[in-house]
């Protein structure tokens, strides 16, 4: 089945109005060259509805980073409820980044929680999963993706993934220049639909699956051509806004 390439940007906590408007202003210019790409962008809260605005009229898609798990509003100071992210123009969410697992005490039951609060809300959430250094040296891969994977599986169920994106995002990868290679980029994929299969071929055959970590111009093109890889979630990369749109590019050319 043939799935639209996304490539999404990961501003994690940078940006100001101004680098903001700079930045958008050339990639709305370029994305018109993609059309057979998905464009999301994801900047801090405080920006996502300036981001929005700059947006209008572009086919560049807007999500958040992260999301509240609580079901409704009220008492919780300093959350934010996907409702308010709808409201102000987001479609997309990511949840379970590993930065929120390891650095904010986000365990698979918590991350869970906040797929289902997004999908509530109206917004696609892009799941995030990876195995450490550690992990992996102890051929843990495996254990850990089916761990993360099966949280999000066994509260949502499996109907949850025709909305939904996959972002494997070994921690290793991420943000260290050491990117994963195709095939240990491909390897993970392909588990991670085989495990989707078991439950419904159909949906683990149509939900994307995005590889992140240190992904950049130079590289972006041999993983998007393994078969499994339907495009990357971009975190330094996509503030340089040459290198972002080459990554665009990459997705654009693959031939699948
Ligand atoms: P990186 O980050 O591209 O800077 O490695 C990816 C991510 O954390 O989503």
């Amino acid at each position: 089945m043939a799935r639209r390439p996304l490539v999404a940007g990961n501003w994690k906590m940078n940006g100001s109005r101004d680098s903001n408007a700079s930045l958008m202003h050339d990639v709305v210019f370029e994305a018109r060259n993609f059309p057979d790409v998905d464009i999301l962008v994801c900047p801090p809260a405080v920006y996502i509805e300036s981001v929005g605005r700059m947006l209008e009229g572009s086919a560049i898609q807007l999500g958040a980073q992260t999301l509240s798990e609580q079901g409704k509003p009220g008492a919780f100071t300093g959350e934010i409820h996907g409702g308010m992210l709808r409201d102000v123009g987001c479609t997309h969410v990511i949840v379970g980044h590993s930065e929120r697992r390891a650095l904010y005490g986000e365990t698979s039951n918590i991350v869970a929680a906040k797929f289902r609060t997004a999908q509530l809300c109206g917004l696609v959430p892009v799941l995030c999963v990876g195995e450490t250094l550690e992990q992996r040296e102890a051929n843990q891969t495996e254990a850990v993706l089916m761990e993360q994977l099966n949280a999000v599986v066994s509260l949502c169920g499996i109907a949850a993934f025709k909305t939904a994106i996959i972002a494997y995002e070994p921690v290793w990868a991420i943000g260290t220049g050491r990117t994963a290679t195709p095939q240990q980029a491909q390897d993970a994929h392909e588990f991670l639909r085989a495990q989707l299969a078991a439950s419904d071929a159909k949906i683990a055959s149509s939900v994307r699956i995005l590889y992140g970590g240190s992904v950049k111009a130079d590289n972006a093109e041999t993983l998007f051509k393994c078969a499994d890889v339907d495009g990357g979630l971009i975190g330094g990369a996509s503030l340089k806004s040459a290198e972002f749109m080459a990554i665009c590019a990459a997705a654009q050319m693959r031939e699948k």
